[in-house]
Formats: C-alpha cells, sequence, structure tokens
C-alpha cells in the first residue's frame, strides 16, 4: 500500500467517531481532504461543521456540508485532523499546512480529538519535522533570536500568510524531549500565536493507517 492508501485507511476509520445530528470539526491537510470526501458521503446525518482553515472550508462547502463558525457552534462533541509527527503519547507536531492556530483553538473547542495519520508520521521523539511557529510580522527577528537560543535553527516560510495574517517560522533542529514543557515556553514569547506542538492538549485516539489495517491508540 503507498502512503495515500494508508493515509484513506485512516481517514475512512474515523467516520466511525462521526456524531449523529451533532456538529463535527474539521481540520486541514491531504488526510483531512480524504475524510472530508468521506464525510460528503454522510451529510445528511450531521449538522454541519466547524473548520480550521479557509482551505477545508472551501473544500466542505463545495461537498454541500454546512460550515458553522465556532462562535455559533458551542461545545464540539469530535474533531478530526492529522499531524506530521506523532508519538505514542498522542503528542504531535502539527501545522505543515500552516493552520496550526485555528487547528489549536478547535481542538481546544472538542471534547475528543481524533488524529488520523499513517505509519510514516510515527515517531519516537519529536523534533526531525520542522516546528511551525505563527508570529506577528512586527515580532518576527525577536521570536526568531528566542528560537535560536533554545537551540533550533528558524527560517521563514517563504512566501507564506497565514489565515490569520502572520508568518511561519519553521524551526528545525530542536530536541524536543519534553514538548509540553517547549509547548508552553515559546508561547509564553510576545508576537508568538501560538506553535505546533499540540502535547498540553494533545489528541485523545490516534488512527494509524498501517499495511496490515488501522491501528488504534487511545
Ligand atoms: C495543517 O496545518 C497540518 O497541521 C496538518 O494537519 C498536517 O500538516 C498533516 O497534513 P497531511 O495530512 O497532509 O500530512
Amino acid at each position: 500500500m503507498n502512503q495515500d492508501q494508508l493515509k484513506l485507511a485512516a481517514a475512512t476509520a474515523a467516520i466511525d467517531y462521526v456524531e449523529a445530528g451533532a456538529v463535527i470539526g474539521v481540520g486541514t491537510g491531504s488526510t483531512v481532504d480524504l475524510f472530508i470526501d468521506r464525510l460528503a458521503t454522510i451529510k445528511s446525518r450531521i449538522d454541519g461543521a466547524v473548520s480550521s482553515s479557509v482551505r477545508s472550508e472551501e473544500k466542505l462547502r463545495a461537498a454541500g456540508i454546512r460550515v458553522l463558525d465556532l462562535n455559533e457552534s458551542g461545545p464540539i462533541p469530535v474533531y478530526i485532523d492529522g499531524a506530521d509527527e506523532c508519538t505514542t503519547n498522542k503528542h504531535l507536531i502539527k501545522g505543515g499546512g500552516g493552520a496550526l492556530t485555528r487547528e489549536k483553538i478547535v481542538a481546544e473547542a472538542s471534547e475528543k480529538f481524533v488524529c488520523i495519520v499513517d505509519t510514516a508520521k510515527i515517531v519516537d521523539v519529536l523534533g526531525a519535522f520542522a516546528l511551525p511557529v505563527e508570529v506577528l510580522p512586527m515580532a518576527q527577528s525577536l521570536i526568531a533570536r528566542k528560537l535560536t537560543a533554545l537551540g533550533g535553527q528558524p527560517v521563514l516560510r517563504q512566501g507564506f500568510e497565514t489565515d490569520n495574517g502572520n508568518v511561519i517560522l519553521d524551526v528545525h533542529n530542536l530536541k524536543i524531549s519534553n514538548p509540553v514543557d517547549l509547548e508552553r515556553k515559546i508561547n509564553q514569547f510576545p508576537g508568538v500565536v501560538t506553535n505546533g506542538l499540540f502535547a498540553i492538549r494533545g489528541a485523545d485516539v490516534v488512527l494509524i493507517g498501517a499495511a496490515d489495517g488501522v491501528n488504534k491508540i487511545s
């Protein structure tokens, strides 16, 4: 099986977590795109979706799924999203697509976060994937110096603006032995909107598309 087939297997398995009559939280990325395709086949069973990005919002609307603003939806029973890296502790790096802030907000608003990945995303220690940090443009150099002092190598994501009008610093070579501490530390720097570590609020369930089927960590 190729990686796309493994992503599809995880995305398909996530449909079992969709609650009838409820609003579903929907993340961003190629795995989530496959989930939205599946969600479209059962759209009459849900009340609508809250999305974590303009990209997913457009895809949901094109599939005929009602998109709600988080301020009108209230708490969300289930949030489905992918990840760039995932440990067996269900700690994640996210933000490869640049949607990390809205993803973190929708995850926080949700009772259960179901993360859909393929085996290539599972790691022992987070950090081989450069950690995305969303930063207000005026703080870019300040935050780059702070991240360098933490031992990382921040690189500005060229030609990219987030849905919130900010920039992303991708931080290479961080050894993330304590993701909860590092998530807190980086978020405390004035000018940081958020970083792509999802450890304080990690996933509740991870569905891993693998050659032998879908494995679950919960
Ligand atoms: C988007 O900002 C990310 O957090 C995605 O969830 C992550 O990049 C996973 O994307 P893929 O499913 O495309 O690998």
